[in-house]
């Protein structure tokens, strides 16, 4: 019997794989699914992850409400979170797929995002919304090093002090860094801020569920509590080795497509646009942990039906490199009827009673149908309805059928050697001390 709250529906695309291949790779799976139980393959030093949703101690949920309840007396209402890719996305996902899509809650203070780009722009117009605003700041740095949030931070925090004062700062900036080391970790104890650790065993793209995310999702008003018993739920359903257990068969039917059938590119689908950033947060995830040696399935990801009238052309016609792994949420939160009109002049009444998600369902079906026909594999990952502890189940699936993905095609999922690269020749131009040397060929280069 499956537990699970994430189901995987792996029927389209059995048009393109016969059973006995895909029967193969079910058996693959399994082999690096032990793997990943056992704690014998590579990068097993970063595995942490896989017991968060039942080791996070309820004092940290509580000290992260205390943070919330604090800064919501002093009426702060807007926070800003300084992090990028896995020290801000997962928050960003649970965060956008809970919150309003307009308006926001009373009491509850806006999130805005920073340190996840370097561009000025950008910067200077979130300085003009918290100088309308009053003002807290969350900056998470796992090595506490990395350019882009150190950048925004100093922004922010001279932003804080000149504002609020030197002490008052301290109370209105929280980091979440490594418990020893690292430039934000030595700056924080300095400053006196109030710090919160991210485990030296979790990488970035695995921490949504230690503080980097649980603060950031607490401070956005939901409940923290219910997104760790959904994630525990689904860890203790996937515990469970099994043909049937839905992270071997994702794993399994990726990397049959990628391997077998030259299916390179996975596109991320979902038909609700509050799950914009579960495909940001996947593609990390997924890229990140897969895309080294010369491998790895390329992630992208579009929301429909939006992107049916951009990206659909290509899907359905392209180049034949794709398939589809569609995240329905089966239950829609709200209800919206399409009303009748007597002129009919749009002539829409013969959608007259429906729920707009009836249609949004029947399109959902009839992409599915037109893509298999056009030659794109489709998968589907199924959640009952968008509420934490789905989001909690989704975020722990992802995470753990992608160290059995990685490991079945060979790769250390828990590293990332490549993101290296641009930073060397970044900090040669920056002329950042220690890298004069190499700045004359780079600038040569460039020529
Ligand atoms: O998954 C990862 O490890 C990375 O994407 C990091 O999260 C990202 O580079 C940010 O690193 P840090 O938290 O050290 O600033």
């Amino acid at each position: 019997m499956n537990n699970n709250m994430v189901k995987v529906n792996v029927g389209g695309c059995s048009s393109f794989v016969n059973d006995a291949d895909y029967q193969k790779y079910v058996q693959k799976a399994l082999a690096a699914y032990d793997v990943l139980k056992a704690e014998s393959g590579p990068g097993n030093d970063f595995l942490g992850w896989k017991t968060l949703p039942v080791d996070i101690p309820a004092s940290l949920v509580s000290d992260c409400e205390t943070i919330r309840d604090e800064w919501s007396a002093k009426g702060i209402d807007l926070v800003v979170v300084i992090g990028i890719g896995g020290s801000y996305l997962g928050a960003r996902c649970a965060i956008e797929a809970l919150s309003h899509g307009f308006v926001r809650k009373e009491g509850v203070p806006q999130i805005a995002y920073a340190g996840n780009n370097l561009s000025e722009d950008y910067l200077a117009e979130l300085m003009d919304l918290a100088a309308m605003r009053n003002t807290a700041c969350v900056v998470i740095s796992k090595s506490g090093t990395t350019t882009e949030p150190a950048v925004a931070f100093r922004i922010v925090k001279e932003y804080i002090e000149k504002t609020y004062g030197k002490e008052e700062a301290a109370r209105r900036i929280v980091a979440i860094t490594d418990a020893k080391k690292g430039a934000l970790k030595t700056l924080a104890t300095q400053e006196g801020y109030k710090t919160f650790v991210v485990p030296d065993n979790v990488g970035g793209r695995y921490s949504v569920l230690t503080p980097v995310g649980i603060l950031p999702i607490i401070l956005a008003g939901f409940d923290m509590r219910a997104m760790l018993r959904g994630a525990a739920a689904e860890r203790e359903a996937l515990l469970l080795r099994s043909e049937d257990n839905p992270a071997v068969q994702y794993a399994a039917m990726r990397n049959l497509l990628y391997t077998e059938k030259g299916k390179k590119v996975e596109v991320l689908v979902t038909f609700n646009p509050k799950l914009q950033y579960l495909g940001e947060w996947w593609k990390q995830l997924y890229g990140e942990s897969e895309g080294k040696e010369g491998k790895g399935i390329f992630p992208a990801s579009v929301v429909c039906t939006t992107d049916l009238h951009s990206m659909g052309q290509y899907i359905q016609e392209g180049d034949r490199v794709l398939f589809e792994t569609t995240v329905t949420v089966e239950k829609a939160r709200r209800e919206v009827l399409v009303g009748t009109d007597g002129q009919n002049l749009d002539q829409l009444n013969y959608l007259a009673g429906r729920h707009v998600e009836h249609c949004n369902k029947m399109a959902q079906l009839g992409t599915k149908l037109a893509h298999i026909d056009g030659g794109v594999p489709q998968m589907e990952i199924t959640v009952g309805q968008l509420d934490e502890a789905s989001l909690g189940a989704l975020f722990y699936f992802f995470e753990f059928a992608c160290g059995v993905s990685a490991y079945l095609l060979g790769i250390n999922p828990f590293n990332q050697p490549g993101v290296e690269a641009y930073k060397k020749n970044m900090f040669a131009l920056l002329r950042k001390p220690g890298y004069e040397a190499q700045t004359e060929e780079i600038l040569r280069r460039l020529q």
